[in-house]
């Protein structure tokens, strides 16, 4: 049976993927900052409420809603809109303001999210602050990765393991929710790694690095589809551009467009 397929809607990238993400598949969005990473998502968000009727959650950690509505509708996408309509939620955690071990964990508090608005539709960015979260013994507990003695004597937890956990605990509920994700991380530049994390780019069912570089005073744009499960993709180096509608792929190469 052919796969189902979740389309961003982003003119000239779904044809690179055999017409768009597989449905219920979490891929990673990672690249440097300004790279273009949340408004791809938003482009995914968009096209699946207002073509798709699914619903779409998108969480962020970093930038406040506000401000994500008012960058979104110069490219001609109205969350503001949609938000009136039903159609879609924008939430903003602010990771400092949470007291660690109390109340619910931020993955609980998404998986709530998306099962109360039905979401088929799912943004995390990024996946930076809430990996860097400290978590408690306790809730490390809940989360079924260490037993009770562990708890009384918690040696050999590194902070690079529990980074680990956060983000494993994060897409495995994702992966439950049966909807498609997004989830955004952030690579340093100069890095051989996919994500801040090391962890996502594993568990990921697809990975995309969206570059830019910037010389003198032409800027090049460009994605990588690192990996997309089940699926037969692009494997150059795509330029894309930023324009005023948003981001739009250049001259995807023949070979990948889906025969009509
Ligand atoms: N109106 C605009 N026209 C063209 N490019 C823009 C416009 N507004 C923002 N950008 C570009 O989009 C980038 C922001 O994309 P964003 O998705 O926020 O990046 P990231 O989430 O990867 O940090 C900025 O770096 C800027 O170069
Ligand atoms: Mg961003």
């Amino acid at each position: 049976m052919a796969i189902e397929r979740e389309p961003t809607g982003i003119p000239g990238f779904d044809e690179l993927i055999e017409g768009g993400f597989p449905r219920y598949s979490i891929v990673l969005v990672s690249g440097s900052p300004g790279t273009g990473k949340s408004l791809f998502s938003q482009h995914f968000v968009y096209t699946g409420a207002t073509k798709f009727e699914q619903k779409a959650l998108y969480v962020s950690f970093e930038q406040r809603i506000p401000e994500i509505y008012e960058q979104a509708k110069r490219f001609g996408m109205d969350f503001d809109l949609l938000e009136k309509q039903g159609k879609v939620r924008f939430v903003f955690y602010d990771i400092s303001n949470r007291v660690l071990g109390e109340g619910e964990t931020y993955v609980e508090l998404i998986k709530r999210e998306a099962r109360e608005f039905n979401a088929k539709r799912i943004v995390i960015d990024s996946l930076v602050p809430l990996a860097n979260f400290p978590v408690s013994v306790d809730e490390l507990a809940s989360y079924g990765f260490i037993n009770e003695i562990d708890k009384l004597m918690p040696i050999g937890i590194s902070e690079e393991l529990l980074v680990r956990m956060q983000v494993h605990k994060l897409m495995s509920t994702l992966k439950d929710l049966r909807a498609t994700s997004i989830v955004v991380s952030e690579i340093p530049k100069e890095s051989n790694w996919l994500s801040r994390d090391r962890v996502s780019e594993f568990m990921a069912d697809g990975v995309i690095v969206l570059h830019y570089l910037g010389i003198g005073t032409t800027s090049n744009r460009s994605l990588v589809i690192e990996k997309m499960r089940g699926t037969k993709h692009a494997e150059d180096v795509i330029p894309m551009e930023i324009g005023k509608n948003g981001i739009e792929v250049k001259n995807p190469r023949d070979e990948f467009k889906v025969p009509k």
